[in-house]
Parts: structure tokens; sequence; C-alpha cells
């Protein structure tokens, strides 16, 4: 879904529709904007400073717009037992990406995974990862 007024029209009649909308804008966009917290804010009949709020509440929520890659590295078992924790490390030390969690991608037998962007990537290690991060930017 790639407009802020489908992904609302998507959750509307809904129980609750605020947080999924919240998400889906997040996962669209990357962030959300001041437009689209007013946007949100008038179909859901809410104020602005209401669905701010929330926004500012979630820590998976940003406002603005963060230009680094987003790597999301499998903390399951199976990537833990294969190493993911170097790729931990080699992302703290020397590459610029915004670092998130994911638990199994589906790939446990070739971990450790890692969502890079939109595409799943296995057999990581730190060199791969920084390479395919470069690649992203
Ligand atoms: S445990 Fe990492 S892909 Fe399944």
């Amino acid at each position: 879904m790639e407009r802020l007024e489908d992904i609302i029209a998507a959750h509307a009649g809904r129980e609750g529709p605020l947080l999924p909308i919240l998400h889906d804008v997040q996962a669209a966009f990357g962030h959300i904007s001041e437009e689209a917290i007013r946007a949100i804010a008038s179909a859901l009949n809410l104020s602005r400073a209401e669905v701010h709020g929330v926004v500012s509440f979630y820590h998976d929520f940003a406002t603005d717009a963060d230009p680094r890659p987003q790597v999301k590295l499998c903390r399951a078992e199976a990537c833990q037992a294969r190493g993911v924790d170097a790729l931990v490390a080699a992302l703290d030390e020397s590459v610029r990406a915004q670092l998130g969690t994911v638990y199994c991608l589906g790939l446990c037998s070739a971990g450790p995974s890692a969502l890079v962007g939109d595409t799943v990537h296995a057999r990581l290690d730190p060199t791969t990862l920084s390479e395919l991060v470069e690649q992203t930017k």
C-alpha cells in the first residue's frame, strides 16, 4: 500500500484503527509525517495532539525520515546459535544503518539471516552484511 489515503481507508470501520494505521504508514513511508498525522486525525475524528501523542509514545514510530538503510536482524534461536551477535557487533562499529530485530525469517538453517531493506538475506557474516548495507544506500 503506497498511498496514505489507501492505508487509512483499509482500516476504516475497524475497531481501534489508530495503531494499525500508524504501523502501516511507518512501514510504507519510513516515518509518520506531520501531513500524515493531520490526515489520520481528520479521518479518525481525533485531534492532531492525540495522534501525535501516540506517535511519540511508541519507539516504533518516527516523525522524521531516516535516510539510513534499514536492517532487521533475526534474533531468534537458530540465528542466535549461528552467530547473529557477531553481526550486531559489526554493525554497531562500522555500518550506518537503522538496526531492528525480527524473530525468524524462515531461513533458520541458513542463518544468520536479516532483512536488508525489503530483501531477506541468509548466511550472513559481518563483511557480506556490510556490503549489502552499502549497496542499499
Ligand atoms: S531463526 Fe533466524 S531465520 Fe529462523
